[in-house]
């Protein structure tokens, strides 16, 4: 089952609100950007589809670093207008189209990158052989999302994510149900967002199944110019909000 929280006036009031705060301070823009970015490779020239895209900075980005052909597609219309209005001068394609109705794209790709979108898809198999599909030979698929560490947890409402106990004084985090995948319901934004968790054996085994050779997976911790901005990420040397991996297409 889709669902399309992106458009839901409530859900994305708070969304845009934290995406846009102009002192830039979000995990998105301190530490998941940054990293994605530093791991595509030589762009020039290249074909890149962005599955879930979002605003379409990433697709920009590409376009500005090269690539000659640049489609984004996101479940939302809110996102891919916003998309859409603010990249209109940017060489880039946008298309409203859901991950699990990829298989419709007609083109192919060299290098197919999501960032933090996979969670929302319940079906990882089908996702990974449609996005096999789609790129050429040797394609690369580079993706963020969140980190199992996280997403298995089902919090009562007593809890949130941030909790955390302290013993001689360090951070110790919850963690629940990260054995057991499937389908969590989680409130953010004052909506019920629902998310699928896969445990690390879950993500990697898909993978090799539908035959993708991993090159790269990383879990990154703030540097120390980013927690002079941000002190309090200083919790993902004990807890990593994201998880990322580049494979290639064999
Ligand atoms: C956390 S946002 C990330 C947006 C963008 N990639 C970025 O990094 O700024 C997740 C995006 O995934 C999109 N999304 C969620 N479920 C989707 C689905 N089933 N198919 C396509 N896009 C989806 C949402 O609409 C949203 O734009």
């Amino acid at each position: 089952m889709k669902q399309n929280i992106y458009d839901n006036e409530t859900f994305y009031t708070l969304y845009d609100e934290m995406r846009n705060d102009d002192k830039k301070l979000s995990a998105n823009d301190l530490i998941e950007i940054p990293t994605i970015r530093g791991m595509l490779p030589d762009l020039r020239g290249k074909r890149v589809l962005d599955l879930g895209c979002g605003y379409g900075d990433n697709c920009a980005y590409f376009a500005e670093s090269g690539a000659k052909y640049v489609l984004g597609t996101d479940i939302s219309e809110h996102m891919i207008g916003i998309a859409k209005s603010t990249h209109m001068n940017s060489n880039c394609k946008f298309q409203v189209l859901a991950m699990e109705d990829i298989s419709s794209i007609p083109d192919k790709f060299d290098i197919v990158i999501s960032s933090l979108a996979f969670h929302y898809v319940e079906d990882f198999d089908k996702l990974l052989k449609d996005i096999h599909k789609l790129l050429k030979e040797n394609g690369l698929l580079i993706f963020s999302q969140e980190h199992p560490i996280g997403t298995g947890t089902i919090l009562n409402d007593a809890c949130n994510e941030e909790d955390c106990i302290d013993l001689g004084n360090k951070n110790y985090f919850l963690v629940s149900d990260y054995n057991v995948n499937g389908k969590r319901i989680v409130d953010w934004n004052n909506c019920k967002v629902v998310k699928y968790h896969r445990n690390f054996s879950c993500i990697i085994n898909t993978l090799q199944r539908q035959n993708f050779k991993i090159e790269d997976i990383l879990e990154p911790t703030p540097s120390d110019e980013v927690l002079a901005k941000k002190p309090r990420y200083k919790n993902q040397f004990d807890k990593p909000y994201f998880l990322f991996i580049k494979a290639k297409k064999l």
